[in-house]
């Protein structure tokens, strides 16, 4: 191996997403609002290496081609590789994450995209947005079944997102005066079981779940005037409110209703399950950062393993939305 080849790598980083209001809806065509989750991010490094291709991560080990749980992965790999005319073996790639795995805060939509600027570096290529979407969405479908490609998305912007399935985003200015606090109950959920269980659900009980479906996409665009106007007590309500539809469509838990039970009871103007749910992550607003706190505290001690606290838009020092 000549000193060129030994040196040559590829790095790519991506942050996750936070939904905020309209998950499971945004699948069939309701609106949905999603922030960049910049607490925790995933790095991905790629180096040369001899043989077929080589995986080392929290989640899997091993040669690339032999891992089931990262099949997803190893697809739009091998899809890059064809599209670049190169071969998929002899990269050697190494995935650091702060982001929880399956727990609705954007994990493998961040690793896809990481794993993909991190092929483009090592490459020396470039794609424009609409192929760059393409090639996660490869391994997204395959993780969310039928996704709304929302994730996919929210991983190019740095501002919140109003989203519709198949239409540009409108970036929302979001300069709320209040603090979000996420909470991971530690339970790893199954966006494709919950996603399929959607769909069975329209087929058994049409009304009742369009109902609830149509539901979330109105609280949705409610939850965008109300963020407009700036109306932080009113936008705690509405994600309250989002969070009984999504009880309704089964996929909370007993473990998302409790931290959520907890954080209202510590005070939080509003809370609800985030991302897929039956499991993963819960969201709840606060109108201070001392409140975000207290009840970030009181979500530890109800059993949260993870929190976040992340300002939501007019505090100058901690923007991270
Ligand atoms: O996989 P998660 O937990 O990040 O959830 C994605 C959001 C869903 O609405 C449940 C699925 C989708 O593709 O929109």
């Amino acid at each position: 191996m000549d000193a060129l080849a030994q040196t040559k790598q590829g790095i790519g980083t991506a942050h996750g997403k936070v939904i905020l209001i309209g998950e499971h809806a945004v699948v069939y065509n309701m609106p949905a609002i999603a922030l960049p989750f910049t607490a925790a991010t995933v790095s991905v490094s790629i180096q040369p290496c001899t043989g077929e291709s080589y995986i080392d991560s929290a989640y899997y080990t091993g040669p690339l081609a032999s891992s089931e749980q990262l099949n997803h992965l190893y697809q739009m790999i091998q899809a890059v590789c064809t599209y670049l005319e190169t071969s998929a073996d002899g990269l050697y790639f190494t995935i650091d994450s702060s982001l929880p795995a399956e727990r609705g805060v954007g994990s493998s939509a961040a690793v896809a995209s990481a794993t993909l600027r991190a092929l483009l570096d090592y490459f020396d290529a470039e794609l424009d947005e609409a192929s760059f979407t393409h090639f996660v969405s490869i391994s997204e479908n395959m993780v969310h079944g039928q996704a709304s490609g929302i994730d996919t998305e929210v991983i190019f912007q740095q501002s919140p997102i109003y989203f519709t399935k198949d239409q540009p985003p409108e970036t929302l200015d979001l300069q709320l005066s209040g603090y979000l606090i996420t909470a991971d109950t530690g339970v790893t959920g199954s966006t494709k079981e919950a996603v399929a269980d959607i769909q069975q659900l329209l087929i058994d009980y049409p009304a009742k779940t369009l109902e609830a479906i149509q539901k979330l996409g109105q609280l949705a665009n409610q939850a965008k005037e109300v963020i407009l106007s700036g109306n932080i007590k009113q936008l705690g309500q509405i994600l309250s409110n989002s969070h009984l539809q999504l009880k309704q469509l089964t996929v909370s838990s007993p473990e998302l209703d409790q931290l959520v039970f907890t954080a209202l009871q510590a005070g939080a103007l509003g809370a609800k399950l985030t991302g897929s749910g039956r499991g993963g992550c819960m969201i709840a607003l606060a109108a201070t950062e001392a409140e975000a706190q207290q009840i970030a505290d009181a979500l530890q001690q109800a059993g949260a393993t993870q929190t976040w606290i992340n300002s939501l838009g007019d505090s100058t020092d901690d923007n991270l939305y």
